[in-house]
């Protein structure tokens, strides 16, 4: 299929937009990507020609959204290799999805004197949920550290599992490092002990996808706005051995079969995870994202990403005093960086002002700030569409700054 940069953007109309009069270079994917033009064309076709509320009702609207947003499950069960539609639940982000699982997982199976796994690498929504269940339910949150090159420790993994583990949460690419922790033998080490792995797959998802069935992983969640679809959808990926077993987490309209005050009995998998309408317009949407992902050459993208994270770092090491942050084999197109002398809110405002779009502070990731003793970080993040020529606006614009700011 080849891959031809220029010919994607112009599938991306907000790319050519500009900002204080410059070529927009936006390098601020991790946090979310621009959508294609179909994907902007499907929620304004929804609404103007398609709207009704799923699973309730019989007339035309109604059951044709419940079959476009049924039409939309398939299309992400197949997108992550699931075996069934019923552990596909939507939700409003992965936020969502991982809050649901260490609720409702929680109720069910984390108790006074157990402990959860979670890794120093996480994004705050695969840290602050396993808290919440800890404190609540009187557990022990226990983390696996990563060294100063951005390696997960795996090896001492081993250490923290024992008989009173109740799950591992790890991610798949860390939103700071770009690190993809090898998660095959962390899912065998759990699994040893019938221990069950949450994978956050925010960033992973966007660079290589997943297969569920392969990785062998419990819980998978991702959100939709970072893989070129809309916001406030996502999905929760869950093998229907535990979501069977898992309480509702929220209770209201389509979650139910039968309802009354002697007693209330669930929908099946996987609306008894969906109460309330459902972001059925996001779900069509996100579907859209995959359909148009699915006509690029998947390996032309990744050797395209490697190269600009490449080309970035050689750029970005060439300045003087500036330091990136995970430098391990594989990582995804995500540079770290902080500039001896400078501000990262300093350096991202002037970029700013060059058109450059990064982002600037802890990015969810406090620990990893921790890790390094610092309280902030210059993150750029490169999507498919991204080209050299916006890493030279990002290196050249890092230069400027740097004069400035130390003048
Ligand atoms: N999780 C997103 C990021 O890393 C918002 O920026």
């Amino acid at each position: 299929m080849g891959f031809d940069v220029e010919k994607i953007r112009a599938d991306f109309p907000l790319l050519a937009r500009t900002i204080y009069g410059k070529p927009l270079a936006y390098l601020d994917n991790g946090a979310t990507a621009q959508k294609p033009r179909c994907v902007i064309e499907t929620v304004d076709r929804l609404h103007r020609e398609m709207n009704a509320n799923v699973h309730r009702g019989l007339h035309f609207m109604s059951e044709g959204c419940t079959e476009q947003y049924e039409a939309a499950r398939e299309a992400v069960r197949a997108y992550i290799g699931a075996g069934s539609v019923r552990e596909i639940v939507f939700t409003s982000g992965a936020t969502a999805s991982i809050n649901l699982v260490a609720y409702s997982f929680g109720e069910r199976f984390i108790g006074r004197g157990d402990n959860v796994v979670t890794t120093e690498m996480e994004h705050h929504s695969n840290i602050v949920p396993w808290q919440l269940v800890c404190e609540r339910r009187g557990a022990e949150l226990r983390v696996l550290p990563f060294d100063d090159e951005g390696r997960l420790e795996t090896e001492k993994l081993e250490s923290l599992l024992d008989e009173r583990t109740r799950i591992v949460c790890v991610t798949q690419a860390s939103n700071v490092l770009g690190t993809r922790p090898d998660l095959r033998p962390i899912v065998e080490a759990a699994h040893r002990r019938g221990i069950p792995v949450l994978v956050d797959g925010c960033q992973g998802i966007v660079h290589g996808g997943v297969d569920v069935a392969a990785l062998d992983c419990d819980f998978y969640a991702f959100s939709g706005h970072k893989l070129y679809g809309p916001t406030g959808i996502g999905v929760l990926y869950g093998k229907q051995e535990w979501l069977e077993r898992m309480p509702p987490f929220m209770g209201g309209g389509d979650m139910v079969s039968t309802v009354s005050f002697t007693g209330t009995t669930y929908a099946e998998l996987p609306l008894k995870f969906e109460a309330g309408t459902s972001n059925y317009i996001g779900a069509i949407a996100l579907a859209e994202a995959i359909r148009y992902l699915g006509t690029l050459d998947a390996a032309a993208v990744a050797r395209h990403e490697e190269d600009l994270t490449a080309y970035a770092t050689q750029r970005l090491s060439a300045v003087d005093g500036l330091r990136i942050y995970g430098t391990q084999p594989g990582k995804c197109s995500i540079v770290s960086f902080t500039v001896e002398g400078t501000h990262p809110y300093d350096v991202g405002m002037i970029l700013d002002k060059t058109g450059v779009a990064v982002r600037t502070g802890t990015h969810c990731a406090e620990p990893v700030m921790a890790h390094y003793g610092i309280t902030s970080m210059v993150r750029a993040s490169f999507a498919l569409y991204n080209t050299r020529s916006e890493i030279d606006a990002l290196a050249a614009g890092v230069e400027r700054a740097v004069r400035m700011l130390r003048a």
